[in-house]
């Protein structure tokens, strides 16, 4: 199956979008989607369980963009509790209002809907977008969001045969309430029970660990093509290992920016991130090959079932795949060489990303860092008598009004500006800490794992340079391994347990900007902050008001009217007025063309 659907795109939407192309005044393209998120039934692992589908589907459908097209997504929350769409890679410049966590957006009650709004300014590349409360990605509602490149600009590659898109990631058949009951309860998530791709169990490779009957992902290539693969790890907490057998992985993205292009055997992709990679079919079809996703860093012969296993299908193939999946990398137990790979993840400085000028042609190695915050995680352990995980010693805790709308309304005391730069030799503690970032500060952040297990970091609003990674303590030395020269920029970054990474970022953007482990375990138990990156001399125009459309919740609930009735059109019109010719217009022509 081709895995870029067809979005469940209405007439009316697809009427929209043309009319607003022409009519809107600002230059840039507008692309709409419906999103209804609920429950639906399906049985990946041959075990039935409700999903999150969006318009029911599971995985999502696509969002299909291009560089600085404004991009309107209605959310309705059909599901029983409260939903945020989050969207990390995508820079909301200057508009931490669309970004979909709880430190900058009250929440979607159910029966509600929302529409989120923003512009792609200056970015391509590959992404994904899900949910962000209370581990319901662990029970789906992400799919991929893909922005194009710019006609007048070039790739740095060939353009592929075609484009598909896996989405692999550990799975539970305990629902992501389930699961949040197991962490407050003071336990660990444990083993998964198996590693999905695109939302599909593993196809039979071993009639004892699969069982019969399950659907299973199948690619269909034509011999000779270059295909892009867009890969990825959408999963709970679970590092993976990908490959297809017989195949190279020629990478060439991580999160938006192009990287020198490299042939892997196989790749890791950690929790939260993204990779593209041109897969070429230049195998005999003596018959299909598998597509493979296993966990990483575990004990094979006890994770056995944790392995996703899809069906690359040649149109001219003679055969099934059979026979053992392609090995695994042998150095389960010899980290040291794994993080060889990631240190070889470099950009290609010359290529053009989202504008004309290269990618090298910010020079961060020459920059002076102004701030340095060193960010350490610990295992989790006990804080007022509940299971947590911290950051320098804090556990966050959600505010209950949304950090910059209490600035501008004058509610005091939902936040601290007071995280510390380093831990601290103090109890651990449960806390609303934030960073208090320099607007147009160049930040060193160095974070180092020393709980057990593989993390993944993610920044919103930003994408940072990852400048250094190894085993042991940071320290000043370790600025000396640093590459200043094309370290490769992305999102959401590996650290190894035991070791450290660091990151440069130029802090350009004004916003309320979340900084979290992805590993959704972790995450629910506390371990994020947030940057506060605003202006000093605020003159209303570094950073957008907040949308019309903005809900109120915490200390300023009463501000918030009942929309619980309003249905999707009405809120369009809320968030934008603009929109309410192109509504009527659109209303008007699909009468007319299909009358
Ligand atoms: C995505 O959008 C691009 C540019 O408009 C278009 O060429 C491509 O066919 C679209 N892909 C899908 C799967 O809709
Ligand atoms: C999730 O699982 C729990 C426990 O098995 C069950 O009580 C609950 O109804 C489930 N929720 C959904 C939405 O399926
Ligand atoms: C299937 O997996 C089982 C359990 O690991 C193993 O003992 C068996 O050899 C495998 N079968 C084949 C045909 O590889
Ligand atoms: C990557 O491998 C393919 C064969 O699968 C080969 O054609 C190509 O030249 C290799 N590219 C690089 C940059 O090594
Ligand atoms: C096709 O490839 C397989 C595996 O590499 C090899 O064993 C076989 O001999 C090849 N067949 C032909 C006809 O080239
Ligand atoms: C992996 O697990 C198996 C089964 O429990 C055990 O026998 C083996 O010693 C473990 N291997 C390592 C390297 O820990
Ligand atoms: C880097 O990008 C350029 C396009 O500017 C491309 O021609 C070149 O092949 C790329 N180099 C590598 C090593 O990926
Ligand atoms: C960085 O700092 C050094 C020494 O403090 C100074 O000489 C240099 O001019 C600074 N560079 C920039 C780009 O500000
Ligand atoms: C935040 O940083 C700014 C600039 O460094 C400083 O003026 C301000 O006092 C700080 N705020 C708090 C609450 O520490
Ligand atoms: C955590 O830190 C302690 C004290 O520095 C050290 O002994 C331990 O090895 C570290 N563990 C990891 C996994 O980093």
């Amino acid at each position: 199956m081709a895995l870029f659907r067809s979005s469940s795109t209405s007439l009316f939407l697809l009427i929209h979008i043309a009319l607003l192309s022409t009519l809107s005044l600002a230059a840039d393209p507008t692309v709409s989607y419906d999103f209804k998120l609920s429950y639906i039934t399906v049985s990946p692992l041959g075990v039935p369980q409700k999903v999150i589908a969006v318009n029911g589907q599971f995985p999502g459908p696509l969002v299909n963009a291009t560089t600085n097209n404004n991009v309107v997504i209605n959310v309705r929350n059909d599901l029983d509790e409260n939903l945020l769409m989050t969207w990390p890679g995508i820079q909301m410049r200057r508009n931490s209002w669309q970004d979909g966590v709880l430190g900058t957006n009250c929440p979607i009650p159910p029966n509600w809907d929302w529409t989120y709004s923003f512009q792609l300014k200056d970015q391509i590349g590959s992404f994904f977008y899900y949910p962000s409360l209370n581990l319901q990605r662990a029970s789906g509602g992400f799919g991929p969001f893909v922005i194009n490149n710019r006609a007048i600009i070039q790739i740095p590659f060939a353009q592929p045969d075609g484009d598909f898109v896996l989405l692999i990631g550990d799975w539970y058949t305990r629902n992501h309430s389930a699961l949040r009951a197991d962490l407050d309860s003071g336990k660990d998530l444990g083993m998964p029970d198996g590693v999905l791709i695109n939302g599909k169990g593993p196809y039979r490779y071993n009639t004892t660990l699969v069982p019969d009957g399950l659907p299973y992902e199948t690619i269909k290539v034509d011999p000779g093509k270059t295909y892009r693969f867009r890969v990825h790890n959408v999963g709970t907490s679970t590092s993976l290992n990908f490959r297809i057998q017989g195949h190279n992985l020629l990478l060439v993205e991580t999160e938006g920016h192009y990287t020198v292009q490299q042939n892997f055997s196989s790749f890791d992709i950690h929790v939260g991130q993204s990779c593209s990679f041109l897969v070429t079919m230049d195998q005999n079809a003596t018959s299909d090959y598998y597509i493979v996703a296993s966990a990483r860093f575990v004990n094979e012969s006890l994770w056995q079932k944790v392995t996703g296993v899809g069906i690359l299908q040649y149109s001219n193939s003679k055969g099934s795949a059979a026979g053992p999946l392609p090995e695994a990398p042998s150095d389960i137990y010899n980290q040291w060489s794994a993080m060889n790979q990631p240190k070889a993840i470099r950009q290609n400085t010359t290529a053009s990303g989202a504008r004309p000028n290269p990618q090298g042609s910010f020079h961060y190695g020459s920059i002076n860092v102004t701030d340095t915050y060193i960010l350490r995680s610990l295992p989790p352990s006990t804080i007022d008598g509940k299971l947590r995980a911290t950051l320098n010693g804090i556990s966050f805790v959600n505010p209950d009004t949304p950090i910059r709308l209490a600035d501008l309304n004058q509610v005091k005391g939902s936040y601290k500006l007071d995280f510390p730069s380093e831990p601290l030799n103090r109890p651990l503690r449960r806390d609303t800490s934030v960073i208090n970032a320099t607007y147009k500060g160049f930040i060193e952040v160095i974070l180092q794992n020393n709980d057990t297990k593989m993390q993944s970091f993610h920044m919103n609003g930003y994408s940072f340079f990852v400048v250094g990674m190894d085993w042991g303590i940071w320290s000043e030395n370790s600025r000396g391994s640093y590459n200043k020269w094309d370290s490769i920029s992305r999102s959401t970054i590996e650290v190894y347990p035991g070791g450290w990474t660091a990151v440069l970022a130029s802090l350009d953007n004004v916003g309320i900007w979340n900084l979290r482990v992805e590993n959704l375990d972790r995450w629910y138990l506390g371990q994020e902050t947030y940057m506060k990156v605003t202006n000093p001399e605020e003159n209303g125009e570094t950073e957008m008001a907040p949308p019309d459309n903005v809900l109120f919740c915490g200390a300023l609930a009463s501000k918030q009217q009942d929309r619980s009735h309003k249905d999707s059109a009405g809120s369009i019109l809320q968030g934008n007025p603009n929109l309410f010719f192109t509504v009527l217009m659109a209303v008007c022509a699909a009468v007319l063309v299909f009358s």
